[in-house]
C-alpha cells in the first residue's frame, strides 16, 4: 500500500526515469524516454542545455564529448569526436572551475546537433545494438513524445527539467536557460503543476524562476533544490570540492530557507541512507520544513549501489521508499516500477 508509506501528504512516491531508462538505453534519447514511459515511470527527466541557435535540448552537461590531449575521447554522450568536419569545434573551456577539452552544445546548431547519433557515455559501454542510432531529442520533441505516449498508454506522465549550469549558459552561451524553459513549457502548453517539477543545484537559478521568471510568463511550476554528493569523494565531476556548500544545504535552518523558493528537495540518495546502511533524519527533517524529497539516484549495477547493497538494488529503494522519499530518480525505471509495485 503506497499511500501508507510516510511521505510528505501521505501520497504515493513518483518513480522518475533518470535521462529516461538511461539504465538501458543511451542516456536522453526520445527512445529512453519511451522505454522509461512503458516501464512505468511518473515522470522523465530532460536535463537541458542550450544549442548556438538557443534552442533547448536534452543533454547531461554542455559538453557533449570530453577529450584528452591527444584526442582521445574519456567520455561522450554524441559521436561528435567522429565526425572530421566538426573538427574545428574542438575548444576548451572553463565549466565550473574545471578546464575540459571537448566538443559543447553551444557551439553547434540544432541542425548539426541534429546529425550526430547518441552514444553510450563511456567507451567500454558502446557496441550495444542500439549505440550510435537515436538523435539528440529537443525538449519540444520530449514532450510531444510524452503526449503521444498517453495516447497510447491511457496514463499521464510527468517531466522534471533540469536546467543545467545556468550561470555558465548564461556567460558563455548568452541565453537564459530558465526562460527559454518556461518560454518552451507555455509554447508546448505543458504547464500542469501535476506534471512539471523544475530541479536546479544552483539557488540563484531557483530564485529567479520563482520570484521572475516564472511570475513573469504568468505559470507557476514546483521547483526543486537539488543537493549533491556528502562525501568527500565527488560523485559528479563537476561537483569536485563541495562538500561544505552542500552540508550548508541541509541544515534545518537551510531546508526552512529552500522551502520559501521550492516544493522539493533533491538529494544524493546518501543524504537519505548513511555510510553505515543506516536510514537518516533526512527526510523527516525535510518534511517537517514542508518539502517533498526526491532522491538520486538509484542504479542496478552494483558499483553505484550504497554500502550493504552491492547486490541488491531493490533493497536499496525499498529503504528508501520505507524512509518516505516521494519519489527516487532512477536509470532503471522498470526496477522502480517493479519495487514500488510491492507495496
Ligand atoms: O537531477 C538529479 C540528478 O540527475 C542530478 O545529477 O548529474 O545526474 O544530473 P545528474
Ligand atoms: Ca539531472
Amino acid at each position: 500500500n503506497l499511500a501508507g508509506l510516510p511521505t510528505l501528504r501521505g501520497q504515493a512516491p513518483i518513480v522518475i526515469g533518470h535521462r529516461g531508462s538511461s539504465g538501458t538505453r543511451p542516456e536522453h534519447t526520445l527512445e529512453a524516454y519511451r522505454v522509461a514511459i512503458e516501464a512505468g515511470a511518473d515522470f522523465i527527466e530532460p536535463d537541458l542545455v542550450v544549442t548556438k541557435d538557443g534552442v533547448l535540448v536534452a543533454r547531461h552537461e554542455p559538453v557533449i564529448a570530453v577529450v584528452d590531449k591527444d584526442g582521445k575521447v574519456l567520455e561522450a554522450t554524441a559521436d561528435v569526436a567522429a565526425r572530421p568536419e566538426f573538427g574545428d569545434r574542438l575548444t576548451t573551456k572553463t565549466l565550473d572551475g574545471v578546464t575540459v577539452r571537448g566538443y559543447f552544445v553551444e557551439d553547434f546548431t540544432l541542425a548539426e546537433l541534429k546529425t550526430l547519433r547518441a552514444v553510450e557515455r563511456l567507451p567500454a559501454l558502446r557496441g550495444k545494438a542500439y549505440d550510435g542510432q537515436f538523435e539528440i531529442p529537443t525538449l519540444s520533441e520530449v514532450i510531444a513524445l510524452v503526449r503521444d505516449m498517453e495516447a497510447k498508454t491511457g496514463r499521464k506522465v510527468g517531466i522534471y527539467p533540469e536546467t543545467k549550469h545556468p550561470v555558465y549558459m548564461n556567460e558563455v552561451a548568452k541565453f537564459n536557460t530558465s526562460q527559454l524553459l518556461i518560454d518552451t513549457l507555455v509554447k508546448e502548453k505543458f504547464t500542469d503543476p501535476a506534471r512539471v517539477f523544475i530541479q536546479s543545484f544552483e539557488v540563484g537559478n531557483l530564485k529567479d524562476l520563482k520570484q521572475n521568471i516564472m511570475p513573469g510568463a504568468g505559470v507557476n511550476l514546483p521547483l526543486v533544490q537539488l543537493v549533491s554528493s556528502p562525501d568527500e569523494a565527488p560523485y559528479d565531476w563537476t561537483a569536485a570540492g563541495d562538500k561544505r556548500k552542500y552540508d550548508a544545504l541541509t541544515t534545518d535552518a537551510a531546508l526552512r530557507e529552500i522551502a520559501t523558493y521550492a516544493s522539493g528537495v533533491g538529494p544524493y540518495k546518501r543524504w537519505i541512507i548513511d555510510a553505515e546502511g543506516r536510514t537518516t533524519d533526512f527526510v523527516a527533517r525535510a518534511h517537517a520544513a514542508g518539502l517533498l524529497v526526491h532522491p538520486w539516484t538509484f542504479r542496478n549495477e552494483a558499483t553505484y549501489l550504497l554500502p550493504g547493497y552491492r547486490n541488491d538494488p531493490e533493497a536499496e529503494m525499498r529503504q528508501a521508499f520505507q524512509a518516505g522519499v516521494d519519489g527516487l530518480f532512477t536509470d532503471f525505471p522498470a526496477t522502480g516500477a517493479k519495487v514500488a509495485g510491492q507495496y
